[in-house]
């Protein structure tokens, strides 16, 4: 998978390169966002509420390609193109040559297909984590090197009720919702209502419909939670030492709060404020570090590019008393 700088402004991330070639990207939407060129999915509309289209819940489920699913074409050199699949609609392949959506509606995935020229192309449905990399982005987005840190950290599953604030663009959101599936709920809290009609977009466009189990409250998380009986909280906002308190009403005895942090003075003011109050312990700060490997006949070794840093997870469990661990810090 090749890496190429994202969003300038962005020092949280790079992302694979994902381009959609077919449609002309809609930058002028994306105020403080990306450049031409960049990997985004602009362009593609979300599909309608209730459409069979998108990856959809169970990811395609194995069913052939029709009109409407999000496609990865997929070159020789793994060079990625994400598209959605119209009738009548053209995809132009890097490598040279077109291929016509009609010709992959009704494909198996994982089919190959030749362009006009010749060229195998390669035809998927998007996993999660390509398209988190490629859909609109107004925010920083918590990536999904440290997303699969919080969904097993927060000891979600199937059937669980969880909150996040901020929504953002909707990453988090997405991977929250597949680990929930449709039996739990999540609610999200966003102060800007552009950023949660984003999110909102760009869930129905990877999942094909809005959510039921998903509601987004237009609301500032520092004047309160009202949910109550939560397995966990997730914040990804500025000052979440401000929702100490709230968030302690919200989680159930024994539920989770976690707390993504891009920098260590913030770290250091949540890390206390959690301390400092007698619901939360087992607090615990992490940063993960991923290295890509290049791995070839002639030469194994790590690759020369990495993300250097993109934040730190801290979590902390919801304990009842009567007193904090006396080991605490
Ligand atoms: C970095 S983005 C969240 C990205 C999101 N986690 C994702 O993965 O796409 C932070 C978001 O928090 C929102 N926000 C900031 N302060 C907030 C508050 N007090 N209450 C609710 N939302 C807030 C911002 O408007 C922004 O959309």
């Amino acid at each position: 998978m090749s890496f190429v700088d994202d969003q300038p402004g962005d020092e949280r991330h790079q992302v694979p390169e994902i381009l959609d070639t077919g449609c002309p990207s809609s930058d002028e939407d994306l105020a403080g966002g990306a450049t031409a060129g960049t990997p985004q999915l602009n362009g593609e509309p979300p599909s309608p509420s209730g459409s069979p289209g998108s990856a959809g819940r169970d990811g395609g489920g194995g069913r052939p390609f029709a009109f409407g699913d999000l496609v990865v074409f997929v070159d020789a050199k793994q060079r990625r193109r994400l598209q959605r699949l119209q009738p009548g609609r053209v995809f132009q392949a890097p490598p040279g040559g077109a291929i016509r959506h009609d010709d992959v509606a009704g494909l198996p995935e994982g089919a190959v297909v030749s362009t006009t020229t010749g060229q195998p192309i390669l035809c998927l449905r998007p996993t999660l984590e390509e398209y988190i990399l490629a859909m609109p982005r107004r925010t920083q987005v918590i990536y999904p090197k440290d997303l699969g840190q919080i969904l097993i950290r927060s000891n979600l599953g199937p059937g669980g009720r969880a909150l996040e604030a901020g929504v953002g663009s909707g990453a988090t959101s997405l991977a929250l919702l597949r680990l929930l599936g449709p039996t739990g709920t999540l609610v999200s809290y966003e102060r800007r209502p552009e950023f949660a009609e984003l999110a909102r977009d760009n869930v129905r466009r990877f999942l094909g419909e809005d959510p039921p189990n998903w509601r987004i409250e237009l609301r500032d998380v520092y004047e309160g939670i009202d949910e109550r009986d939560l397995d966990a909280v997730v914040l990804d906002v500025p000052e979440p030492y401000r929702c100490v308190e709230a968030a302690a009403a919200a989680v159930r005895p024994g539920g989770v709060l976690l707390v993504w942090l891009p920098t260590t003075n913030q770290v250091q003011q949540m890390v206390v404020a959690l301390r400092r109050h007698p619901a939360w312990d087992l607090v615990d700060t992490t940063e993960l570090l991923l290295r890509p490997w290049h791995v070839s006949q002639e030469s194994v070794r790590p690759e020369h590019r990495m993300v250097a840093h993109t934040g730190f997870l801290i979590t902390a469990r919801r304990v009842t008393g009567p007193a904090p661990l006396p080991s605490r810090p």
